[in-house]
């Protein structure tokens, strides 16, 4: 049934609040994505990772689900979605739907039920235990949620605490409930019934807990990790809905894997295992981000190894490629000099960076036109993380604040999810009323309106490369060979299949740098084909002057040379 159709696919992520609002509310909605349909088509990706849509009370803006199978009526209704995926099919484009399932909204029927009673025949849907202590006023472990505090909320009702890995409106769901595994199952058939082409499971690698929930070793912001990341029954679990559901259509499951090493990876996302198809992993963010909230300082070397490592993988197992989602900072300013300098060449140095890798390259709505992070004051974020960041701070120690106002200015997920700048005007295209979060006010200069116009912009040079990758043998199917490996300022890697070849050159530096590059064999003569600049020599010679962010792809075909 599954004929790997990902392999062949570029991926454009909606993250629907903040990409089009149809009816003036200040939201984004299906009927608004209809509209910009035929932007995907032109743009030339052929798959969508939507984020959810179902019903939600919006603790963490639709990522805590109170009804798998409707949508949220701010974002319209099911004929809308319905609408939605045959435009998307009539274009080409698949459409692959979130699954958070590793917990749902704590207004979920199968929540208010479970916390209604001890036995409740809902209970055991959640992870119930009686607290610690002689009155049972303490949390059951030590676990943190990733949102900050306790992993652990105290329900009056029944007098036992439920866990929650994110908010405490968020419960995680107990997969070890056979009943609960069957309910995912059938709500993916649900979906792929109505037409939809593969999930993004959401944290899927948390959902095995070991038994018994002993403590975890101390850390202040991710305590517990090694007791739910991967847990003893993940593969088991993961391979029952493949079973029950995922091999049954011609489907795509990708995982948001956290805390997946390049070690593990192989043991959910090979072929023959029948978990998941690719996995959304961390360690490229991880380069930069300690403990995936604390800014540290880039380094390119270290940055390029994650990369050539995870090139490396089995030929069994298949890559994601991304640099932004919804949870991450925007890439121009968090790779480049956030000033503002070179932003064009940068955006365009960074696509090809990345999309001449093997795995399926993701964009992020706003990506494509070198949309960048904003600044806010500390009341203007929005987002659960910062919020919850800011008040655990002022409470336990404000002379932090600085620090963390610092840390969030580089690292909230507020800075993705700026409305998109569709045109430079009030309401920036995206919205004709007041618009649910605050529009990045560079709008003037970075929307897609512009960009569409001007023949140099970073949006058409990601549709160039969009094409250029489609069908590209060498590119999906090709050896990956890394040169200068510890250049702390030039990325350089070749991607090749027989005698057919592409030499990638990445400046990553403001500066220009000069490479002497006789090292990379049979280089001489290569044919320059993309150049973000469009100053590079049309052949390679035996050095190369990189101008900065600089980003040129040269070609070695000995099939062209003889026809
Ligand atoms: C994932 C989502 C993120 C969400 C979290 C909890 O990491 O990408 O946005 O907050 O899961 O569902
Ligand atoms: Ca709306």
């Amino acid at each position: 049934m599954k004929t790997g159709w990902y392999k062949d696919a570029v991926f454009y992520q909606i993250y629907p609040r903040s990409f089009c609002d149809s009816n003036g509310d200040g939201i984004g909605d299906i009927r608004g994505i209809i509209s910009k349909l035929d932007y995907l088509k032109e743009l030339g990706v052929t798959a969508v990772w939507l984020s959810p849509v179902y019903k939600s009370p919006n603790d963490d803006n639709g990522y805590d689900i109170s009804d798998y199978r409707d949508i949220n009526p701010e974002f319209g209704t099911l004929d809308d979605w319905k609408e939605m995926i045959a435009g998307m099919h009539e274009r080409g484009i698949k459409l692959v739907m979130d699954l958070v399932v590793n917990h749902t909204s704590d207004e979920h029927e199968w929540f208010k039920q479970s916390r209604s009673s001890k036995d409740n025949p809902y209970r055991d849907y959640y992870i119930w235990r009686k607290g610690k202590g002689k009155d049972g006023k303490r949390p059951p472990n030590n676990w943190t949620s990733r949102f900050t505090g306790s992993a652990w909320q105290y329900d009056e009702t029944t007098g036992e605490w439920y866990l929650h890995l994110f908010s405490k409106k968020q419960p995680d769901l107990n997969w070890d409930n056979p009943k609960v595994r069957r309910e995912v199952a059938d709500i993916c058939n649900y979906w792929f019934e109505l037409g939809v082409d593969g999930f993004r499971c959401d944290v899927i690698t948390y959902i095995s807990k070991a038994e018994g929930l002993p403590d975890g070793k101390f850390n202040p912001v991710m305590c517990g990790d090694e007791h739910f990341v991967l847990g003893p029954h993940i593969h088991e679990y993961l391979n029952e809905i493949y079973e029950k559901a995922w091999s049954k259509y011609d489907t795509m499951i990708v995982g948001e894997a956290i805390g997946c090493k390049l070690t593990d990876a192989p043991m959910i996302i090979a072929e023959d295992r029948h978990e998941l198809d690719s996995a959304i992993t961390f360690e490229l963010m991880d380069v930069d981000m300690k403990w995936s909230f604390f800014p540290v300082k880039f380094n390119l070397a270290k940055f390029k190894a994650v990369q050539s490592a995870w090139q490396a993988l089995p030929k069994n197992c298949w890559n994601t490629l991304y640099y932004e989602n919804h949870d991450q900072p925007r890439s121009i300013t968090r790779y480049g000099n956030g000033r503002g300098y070179y932003r064009k060449e940068l955006g365009k140095m960074l696509a090809v960076s990345y999309m001449m890798l093997r795995g399926t390259p993701y964009v992020y709505q706003g990506q494509e036109i070198g949309m960048t992070n904003i600044r806010l004051e500390e009341k203007e974020y929005v987002d659960i993380m910062a919020t919850r960041v800011f008040s655990l701070i002022r409470k336990i120690f404000p002379p932090l604040m600085p620090v963390a106002r610092w840390a969030m200015s580089k690292r909230a997920r507020d800075h993705a999810r700026t409305p998109m700048q569709w045109e430079d005007k009030t309401g920036a295209g995206f919205t004709t009323g007041k618009p649910w979060m605050k529009i990045n006010p560079n709008l003037g200069e970075i929307n897609v309106a512009s960009d569409l116009k001007n023949p140099n912009s970073i949006l058409n040079f990601y549709k160039k490369l969009i094409e250029f990758r489609k069908g590209n043998a060498v590119i999906r199917d090709g050896d990956y060979i890394e040169y200068f490996p510890k250049n702390k300022k030039v990325y350089c890697f070749e991607r090749k299949l027989g005698s057919h070849r592409y030499i990638v050159f990445c400046n990553f530096a403001e500066k220009k740098v000069a490479l002497n590059i006789d090292t990379i064999p049979n280089s001489r003569g290569a044919k320059l084909i993309m150049d973000n600049w469009a100053t590079q020599e049309e052949t390679l010679g035996d050095a190369i002057l990189l101008k900065p962010y600089e980003a040129a792809i040269y070609e070695i075909d000995p099939s062209a040379d003889n026809g």
